[in-house]
């Protein structure tokens, strides 16, 4: 398997509007999303709580690209069956959720999708080590997991670490929080390739004027690119 290196942009929908999700994914994509980012929060794990599978599900036939499932929850194993049935194509689990991520990430593969581990701020990379052949996805969150539009903490030396360590293996590195076109050049040339963005994508545009989603995710796009070009 070969990884496409290219920059992917994949807006949280945690930002959309939650009484249209399924409009808000169709102008996203039609905007030039490459994936469709999904924070699943449990108010437990993370002091926020959005939405679980039956919603996940509702969601898959408006996706046509990659429904990039992102678990913010606690414990995670008891769940991983019915995200696959939910149609989640990547399932990711944070590292600091429970003591097995390596049983977790061999279950989320069992169960038929791309696996992927999400590290909080405050873990180390070292700490995946011994998973990354058993990971499609290393998210680096770049906040402290739990709201969208918070204050980006810089995980460039984080990133540049993992994709040492990564070598030659088939791993997006996937950032999560606080991406903006003035964030996103440091982090694409320390390695990553999956930006998620909430509020900088959704800022400004609406399902009525959805204009500002396309401008929005091309801007930052277009840093990252840039960053990657010099
Ligand atoms: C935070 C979520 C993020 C969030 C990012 O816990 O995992 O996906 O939506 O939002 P912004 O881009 O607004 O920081
Ligand atoms: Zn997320």
């Amino acid at each position: 398997m070969t990884l496409d290196p290219s920059i992917k942009i994949a807006p949280s929908i945690l930002s959309a509007d939650f009484a249209n999700f399924g409009a808000e994914i169709r102008a996203i994509e039609a905007q030039g999303a490459d994936w469709v980012h999904v924070d699943v929060m449990d108010g437990h794990f993370v002091p926020n709580l959005t939405f679980g599978p039956p919603a996940v599900k509702a969601f898959r036939p408006h996706v046509k690209t990659v429904m990039d499932v992102h678990l913010m929850i606690a414990p995670v194993d008891p769940y991983i069956d019915a995200y696959a049935e939910a149609g989640a194509d990547i399932l990711t689990a944070h590292l600091e959720a429970g003591p097995h991520i390596h049983r977790t990430l061999q279950a989320i593969r069992a169960a038929g999708m791309k696996a992927g581990v999400a590290l909080n701020p405050g873990t180390p990379a070292e700490a995946v080590a011994q998973l990354l052949d058993l990971a499609d996805l290393v998210c680096v969150m770049t906040v402290n997991p739990g709201f969208g539009g918070q204050k980006f903490i810089d995980m460039s030396e984080k990133v540049r670490a993992l994709r040492r360590m990564i070598g030659d293996r088939p791993v997006h590195i996937e950032i999560d929080g606080g991406v903006d076109p003035s964030t996103a050049p440091r982090l694409a040339e320390a390695g990553a390739d999956v930006l998620v963005a909430g509020s900088a994508v959704f800022r400004g545009g609406s399902v009525d004027n959805p204009a500002p989603y396309g401008e929005n995710i091309r801007a930052i796009r277009a840093a990252a690119r840039g960053a990657l070009a010099a």
